[in-house]
């Protein structure tokens, strides 16, 4: 039995789930409020505890095992939420990490430097006569002392050797605070001096919530720069770090959104009115790395701009190009017709645009509406670019048509979804009055005038070796043995990885969504899953390379998937292909059949009025059931 396993034989999904959710007993199953996102009338989450999985019918649609379930909760991936639950189960997890006890120890010396330095920051702003200034100043930006512990700001005294007497004192060497960056060490031999002297202290946190540097503001009108960073240290590195993230994880997880501003302040201000799920670039351009921070769970992203960079369309057109990077997610969602597969919600940053002279901290103190209202109206990045470059244009002139398209046909062809694209000439071609089919031939490089243009095109990436070479029948879903339609799915990508882009493809063609992670039900293979879609769209996707993505103990699990195959007959791609899209569909007809039977279930224990709700959605899961057996052939 896999750890994984072993962690959920052990635990009660009721349990952990009856710690967030009201739930009442209905039949054989559980009903309560969906804890993510408000429902008051009726309760559309349930549990059944003889499968140990969950399931919303109502706004959110999700649903799996109790490792999804403490994932969405906490805003955790899949590797904390493992070292969560292996904990509460008394399981222990072989940690395989590649440090000597020496250097884990120095690690954890230093990190206990910088929180050291934390407080003793903290303390001087609290109860020394020097922070006295900064306290009045902190005032007069109305935080409340509640918001300075949360926040743990402090102050640096000024005098320029306190800090490096006060930790050498206490068993530091000069190495170990030049490590973490709180002193400076001149390159002319002179003495060491701190660092950040006469500043405002603003500790920050790595999502796990271990103070990994400072972000210091000057209090003098004089001083510059306005604010100074720590450098970049072994744990702190701008680039890769949101602030304010281990306190807005929770928030961001249960909101499903996240609201990226500018400073430091704003993100401060925003928690003290109770907006939670605000975080801060530090003061770059907002790069992958932060953006992949937040993409567990695939919240949507919004980014509070001021009107400068609002208007910038450099800056709009790099954050347009930047939500390629995110993950797309389709679910079948439920409409007035029934149950809609061609609806997606892809993850997007939306930008909204703060008023002229004003940011984040400003509206936040207008309270919590005005913020609210300003990221109502936020839109997706891209419609923002496409809105700047048609104000900023007279596209009824022939120049002003050109240039329009100029603007904004590179930007399409890097659309990764061929039905947006499409949608968007579409409507660019009616926005400015010119054919569509024009404007569809530059896009794909068509045009007369540009041949030489290489074409964009989508390939599947290349074959494996295994998949070369003489090849004969066999029927492939016999070897799937005592493998459950999940992990057969899982190791037919794992041994032919240019099968999932094909497979896919067949799919749309079928009028089906492409396989997402939220096909299948088990937490370690939706983990398992996300990180193959990386790995399949990489250049030679190797073995190692996504054992090395998934860390242990899933790496071994996927050992064990490719190794079922090991031994057996070689087939041809177009039957591995199809195999794969046949398990798809078997997936879903199997998730479509269990959804149908619970919700039978739980119309044999409920109202009325609910149970007209129930009836109407069996009616469409049977929709769609036809559907996809129709698909399946
Ligand atoms: P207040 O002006 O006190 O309200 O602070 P703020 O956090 O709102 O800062 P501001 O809007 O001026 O700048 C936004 C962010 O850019 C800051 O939080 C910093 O992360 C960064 N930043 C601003 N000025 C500097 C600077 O001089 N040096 C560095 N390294 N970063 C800066
Ligand atoms: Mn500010």
């Amino acid at each position: 039995m896999s750890v994984v396993d072993e962690v959920k034989a052990r635990l009660d999904i009721f349990d952990v789930i009856s710690e967030t959710v009201s739930l009442r007993k209905s039949g054989q199953s559980y009903t309560g409020f969906c804890p993510f996102h408000t429902n008051t009338k009726t309760p559309s989450f349930v549990l059944f505890p003889h499968t140990q999985t969950w399931r919303c019918f109502g706004a959110c649609a999700d649903g799996g095992d109790i490792f999804s379930f403490v994932m969405k909760r906490d805003g955790t991936d899949f590797k904390e939420t493992l070292a969560y639950l292996a904990e509460r189960a008394g399981v222990k997890l072989e940690t395989r990490n590649h440090s000597t006890p020496a250097q884990d120890e120095q690690r954890i010396k230093l990190l206990t430097l910088n929180s050291a330095a934390a407080v003793y920051f903290h303390h001087q702003l609290i109860n020394s006569p020097v922070g006295a200034t900064t306290r009045r100043y902190l005032m007069e930006r109305s935080l409340t002392s509640e918001t300075i512990v949360t926040f743990q700001l402090g102050y640096a005294p000024n005098q320029g050797k306190q800090l490096i007497q006060h930790f050498t004192q206490r068993g530091y060497t000069i190495e170990e605070l030049q490590q973490v960056g709180l002193i400076g060490l001149p390159d002319d031999g002179s003495a060491p001096y701190d660092r950040f002297r006469h500043r405002l202290m603003i500790p920050i946190h790595n999502r796990k919530g271990e103070v990994i540097g400072f972000g210091a503001r000057a209090l003098a009108d004089k001083q510059h720069p306005k604010y100074l960073n720590s450098p970049q240290t072994v744990f702190f590195d701008k680039s890769a770090t949101l602030y304010g993230l281990h306190l807005a994880r929770k928030q961001i997880s249960q909101q499903n959104q996240a609201v990226i501003v500018e400073g430091y302040m704003d993100v401060i201000q925003a928690h003290q009115q109770g907006a939670k799920n605000v975080v801060a670039q530090m003061g770059t351009a907002l790069t992958e790395s932060q953006l992949k921070l937040l993409s567990a769970g695939s919240p949507k992203i919004v980014l509070a701009l001021d009107s400068d960079a609002a208007g910038n369309a450099a800056t709009v057109r790099g954050l347009s190009m930047a939500r390629q990077v995110l993950p797309k997610k389709r679910r079948p969602t439920m409409t007035a017709r029934g149950i809609d597969f061609e609806s997606h919600l892809t993850q997007e940053i939306y930008i909204a645009a703060l008023p002229t002279g004003q940011d984040p901290d400003d509206v936040l103190r207008q309270g919590l509406e005005a913020w609210q209202k300003l990221l109502d109206q936020a839109i997706p990045s891209l419609d923002f670019y496409e809105q700047l470059i048609l104000k900023n244009t007279d596209f009824q002139s022939p120049q002003g048509k050109s240039s329009v398209v100029k603007s904004l046909i590179p930007i399409y062809r890097d659309v990764g979804d061929e039905i947006e694209k499409s949608a968007r000439v579409q409507r660019l071609a009616r926005t400015i009055g010119i054919d569509e089919r024009l404007l569809m031939a530059e896009l794909t490089g068509n045009s007369p005038a540009e041949t030489q243009r290489t074409k964009p095109s989508r390939q599947p990436p290349p074959a494996l070796k295994t998949e070369q070479g003489p090849t004969h029948t066999a029927s492939i879903s016999t070897v799937s043995g005592p493998m459950g339609l999940e992990e057969y799915c899982l190791s037919l990508i794992l041994t032919y990885p240019s099968t999932l882009a094909m497979a896919n493809d067949a799919l749309e063609q079928q009028g089906l969504p492409p396989l997402t992670a939220d096909d299948f039900n088990r937490g370690e293979h939706q983990e398992i899953f996300r990180s193959m879609q990386l790995w399949t769209a990489s250049q030679i996707p190797k073995l190692e390379i996504l054992t090395d993505m998934v860390g242990q103990p899933l790496a071994q699990q996927i050992v064990r998937l490719t190794n079922q195959w090991k031994h057996h007959v070689k087939v041809s791609v177009p039957e591995l292909q199809q195999d794969l899209q046949v398990t798809v569909l078997k997936i879903r007809i199997e998730n479509v059949n269990a959804q149908i039977t619970q919700l039978k279930f739980l119309q044999q224990n409920s109202t009325p009025a609910m149970q007209r709700k129930y009836m109407v959605m069996v009616g469409e899961y049977q929709q769609l059931r036809k559907k996809l057996d129709s698909a399946k052939g």
